[in-house]
């Protein structure tokens, strides 16, 4: 087997989140391979948003943070590609790895493919069908930029097809020959990596937030759609409020910092109100643990996040989708997501629906097995012992 250097981009949350499965999945089977160097944009930086993920997830410290910080899409996309450009240049990896579609992929995947070091895409081929998600430009650049691309799911990796990519392409794979894979999804391993280790702080977390199992809805809020436009946040959030009180039931809201900042900023009296509310916890961001006890004992998912969207299913709970459309289209198919968007009558009626009704609802294995980063990993070293 070949010897590689690996670098591994990161930027925001869940792409600190995804990096530890590509990382632990390294230390345990591919150390003598892969060197691996972190490279952290700095797309978010708060320590609830960053830092509690390395130190939880035992993801050593990246070796570059470019320290970009928030800014608009192009200064941000920008800086990001000008410091990673010099880091490549410095590092001459063998290739660079890139998760999802965040302004930090795009960046990555832009400086790497014009300096001619191969992409690998992991999350490829998810298609919203919206061209005014930034997140959609951003995949699809990845995407089209990318040597090898790992699909998450059947439905990701027949949209990579019907965009013109060949599974029957040969070695060598460059950017103008790629290759693309169905794999599973490597969040699907970490939650069965820690949703074990979670356990131990099971009851002092629950119980510090006065917490009972089925006895409250996680909510998260944080697309742009949602949290720029007051209107849409003010009709969620008084839609949601009112559900609470009147079926009794509290709604947990570890909120972003963007979702924080658009109710301080603009909704001040109803940010008053919320926290007034006995049916209400508005909490700062939580660890990754911590999330994944708050998902695993709840009664339902609230969410407009692509990443807890998916922890639903691994969890079995019942999820509306703050959204017109998803990525995770089999989710919906399976009748267990439910798209609401902001529409007040859509919100309180699936709401309705999914706290009424005991459906008996099936969550089958739409994720791979929980080694997908092995496979992936796998794979890499392979193109590099076929060239
Ligand atoms: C980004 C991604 C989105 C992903 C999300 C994960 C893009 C275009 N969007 O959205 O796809 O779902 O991350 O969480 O890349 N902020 C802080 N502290 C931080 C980070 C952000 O206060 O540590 C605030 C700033 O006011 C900032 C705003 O949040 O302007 C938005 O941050 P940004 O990284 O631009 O986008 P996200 O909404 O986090
Ligand atoms: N998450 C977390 N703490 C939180 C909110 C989310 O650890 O307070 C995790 C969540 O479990 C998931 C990921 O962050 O693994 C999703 O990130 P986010 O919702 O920010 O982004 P998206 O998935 O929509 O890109």
């Amino acid at each position: 087997m070949p010897n590689i250097k690996l670098i591994n981009i990161v930027g925001a949350r869940p792409q600190i989140i995804k990096a530890s499965a590509i990382s632990r999945a390294i230390r345990k089977h591919f150390s003598n391979q892969i060197t691996e160097i972190i490279v952290h944009t700095g797309q978010h930086y708060d320590k609830e948003m960053s830092e509690v993920f390395f130190d939880e997830l035992e993801i050593h410290k990246p070796q570059y943070n470019l320290g970009v910080g928030s800014a608009g899409h192009g200064r941000q996309t920008s800086l990001m590609i000008t410091g990673i450009e010099e880091i490549l240049i410095k590092e001459k990896p063998d290739c660079v790895l890139l998760y999802g579609d965040t302004n930090s992929t795009l960046a990555g995947a832009l400086a790497a493919s014009k300096l001619h070091y191969p992409v690998i895409h992991i999350e490829a081929g998810l298609r919203s069908f919206n061209k005014s998600m930034p997140e959609e430009l951003n995949r699809i650049m990845s995407d089209h930029s990318s040597t090898l691309l790992f699909a998450p799911t059947n439905a990701a990796f027949k949209n990579l097809m019907s965009e013109g990519f060949r599974p029957e392409n040969s070695p060598p794979y460059t950017i103008s020959n790629p290759k693309i894979y169905l794999t599973g999804d490597i969040m699907y391993d970490n939650t069965l990596f820690f949703a074990g280790l979670a356990e131990k702080k099971k009851d002092k977390f629950l119980e510090g937030l006065s917490l009972i199992r089925n006895n409250y809805v996680l909510v998260t809020i944080h697309r742009d759609t949602n949290t720029d436009d007051i209107t849409v946040l003010n009709k969620i959030l008084v839609t949601l409020k009112t559900l609470a009180e009147e079926k009794d039931i509290i709604l947990v809201m570890p909120f972003h910092p963007r979702t924080i900042i658009s109710l301080k900023t603009w909704l001040g009296k109803l940010y008053e109100d919320l926290k007034n509310c006995a049916h209400i916890k508005i909490i700062p961001p939580v660890s990754f643990l911590e999330m994944i006890l708050l998902e695993k004992n709840c009664r339902m998912i609230v969410t407009d996040s692509g990443g807890v969207q998916k922890e639903s299913h691994f969890f079995k709970k019942p999820c509306l989708v703050l959204r017109k459309e998803t990525e995770w289209i089999e989710l919906v198919n399976n009748g267990t997501a439910k798209l609401v968007g902001s529409d007040p009558d859509l919100i309180r009626k699936e709401f309705l629906n999914f706290m009424d009704s005991d459906p008996g609802f099936e969550y089958p294995a739409f994720y791979g097995n929980g080694k997908t980063a092995e496979f992936i990993l796998n794979e890499i070293l392979l193109m590099f012992e076929k060239e």
